[in-house]
């Protein structure tokens, strides 16, 4: 058997993408993923291009003369100009957005860059339809059918996260009335459209089907993820890159390309996987979520409450509090990554260590706005490793801790989440730090997070607010020391 071109190169890409997933599981090894996954997406583009040039069959052993001819005889014809121009006008568009965008922006930019997965699937799906095909039919009006489902949910759902990440549209979920009839009369649709499309022998009925299941997807993919939560998004968010992982491999199956299946497949698993993790780290069901809050009764704080007053403090204060500490803990989230305040941490850090205080992290699953923020912005400002523990790493060891900084977190220390049965994040496992001896939180003014749950942490004997942005508040703390 001979191997040609584009399959052996298909099969160092593929294993490319599987290295590249085990180097972004640890710290120490993420860059090198990285650098594997640029390097297979690479090899990727550039064979399937070299395939639709020189044709599926050439072979691996062609020499690079033979190439550079077909190339330039292949270049009399429309395709390869159509699909260069095609990429070169995408990728100026992604280099672009890439370098405009704020650390603290991208959990929207990938929720818009899953909608493009989501909508390419569903692109695929229709033009296979018009497009003549050769096998058995039902298989291929199937796949081609559940393309289009997966595409068309992925497509809409990621554009609604988009809006709520980006804080376009309200984050609080939209509870219509009957909300779980509806996913599952839109299910039920779906799965009886579909067994008519393969069923169907009327091809003047065919394109009404397939019109009415891509609709009635469509509308599928709002009503999910509008009746999802903040508290919920980044699980929403890890879902959405699972199905744009199973939208690209079925319309690897419609297109007979392997290394679509096999990416897709990757993607679409490793995403599921991590959906699970986090729903296992915020206590929430994983087919609650998948199900557009399938089981939750809509019964939703979210209303002020008076806890009472609350002690402000100064950074002189607060700095007397680390000089005569033993025991420190920063818990960061997402306002150190607003304020840019991850070297100024940094810097805190290690002058209290070379004082001789024993300062660690302990980092939420959900802090900041996408998985893993926090250890980025930490990795970043060059924090050793060693002191960044997960949360439930820390979370017993916060009675014994003098100090607690909470630096611009907010809901992933709301201790409401498991005193309040009807709070919005109720049930989430949070940073027990009221359990320290004092808590200092920083942040700029009483608003409530992400979520929108008040927070009585900030009421509590042993808190005291240090308002400001997190970046100057902790200069002020460095200079006072
Ligand atoms: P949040 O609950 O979002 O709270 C962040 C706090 O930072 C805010 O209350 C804000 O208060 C403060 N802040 C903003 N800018 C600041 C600045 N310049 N200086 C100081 N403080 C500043 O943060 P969290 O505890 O990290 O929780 C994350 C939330 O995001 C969770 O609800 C989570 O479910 C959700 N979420 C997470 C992800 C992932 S995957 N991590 C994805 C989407 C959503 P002020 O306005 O008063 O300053």
């Amino acid at each position: 058997m001979s191997i040609t071109l584009v399959s052996g190169s298909y099969i160092i890409a593929g294993l490319c993408f599987i290295l590249a997933l085990a180097g972004l599981s640890k710290h120490e090894t993420a860059k090198r993923g990285n650098l594997m996954g640029m390097v297979g997406m690479a090899l990727a583009l550039i064979f399937t291009v070299l395939g639709t040039v020189l044709g599926q069959n050439a072979k691996l052993e062609t020499e690079l003369g033979v190439v550079l001819v077909n190339v330039v005889a292949a270049a009399d014809s429309w395709a390869p100009w159509a699909i260069l121009i095609t990429m070169g006008v995408g990728a100026t568009i992604g280099i672009i957005m890439a370098l405009r965008v704020e650390m603290t922006g991208m959990p929207q930019l990938i929720a818009l860059l899953h909608s493009f997965v989501g909508l390419a699937a569903v692109l695929v799906g229709w033009v296979a339809y018009f497009s003549p095909f050769e096998g058995p039919e039902g298989l291929h009006r199937g796949e081609l059918f559940i393309g289009i489902f997966i595409g068309a949910v992925t497509f809409t759902g990621s554009i609604i996260a988009y809006l709520k990440l980006a804080a376009k549209m309200r984050s609080k979920p939209m509870m219509l009335p009957n909300h779980n009839l509806i996913n599952l009369s839109a299910v039920i649709a779906i799965i009886g459209l579909t067994v008519w499309f393969v069923l169907n022998t009327n091809p003047a009925l065919d394109i009404w089907l397939l019109a009415g299941m891509t609709l009635i997807s469509l509308a599928l993919g709002v009503h999910l993820v509008t009746s999802i939560g903040g508290g919920d998004m980044p699980v929403v968010v890890s879902m959405l890159n699972s199905y744009s992982g199973w939208a690209a491999a079925a319309a690897g199956f419609t297109l007979g390309n392997d290394l679509l299946i096999i990416t897709g497949a990757l993607v679409g698993s490793s995403g599921a996987y991590l959906s699970y993790i986090m729903c296992k780290g915020m206590n929430r069901s994983f087919i609650s979520v998948i199900m557009g809050g399938f089981g939750t009764d809509g019964q939703i704080s979210g209303e002020v409450k008076d806890y009472g007053d609350y002690r402000e403090t100064s950074a002189g204060e607060v700095a007397d509090m680390l000089r005569n500490a033993d025991q420190v803990i920063i818990t960061p989230g997402y306002g150190m990554a607003v304020a840019q305040a991850q070297s100024a941490v940094a810097d805190l850090t290690s002058k209290l260590r070379e004082r001789g205080v024993h300062v660690r992290f302990g980092i939420h699953p959900v802090a900041g706005r996408l998985p893993g923020h926090m250890n980025v912005l930490l990795a970043e400002a060059k924090v050793p490793y060693d002191i960044v523990l997960e949360m439930d790493e820390i979370n017993d060891d916060f009675p014994k801790t003098d100090v607690v900084l909470v630096v611009g977190a907010n809901d992933t220390v709301n201790p409401a989440a498991l005193e309040d049965p009807h709070s919005l994040i109720a049930g989430m496992p949070v940073l027990h730090v009221w359990e320290s001896g004092t808590v200092v939180v920083m942040k700029r003014s009483m608003a409530t997070g992400y979520a929108g749950e008040q927070n009585p942490l900030f009421y509590k004997e042993n808190s005291a607010m240090l308002f400001g942005d997190a970046k100057e508040r902790v200069e002020d703390i460095i200079r006072a020391l």
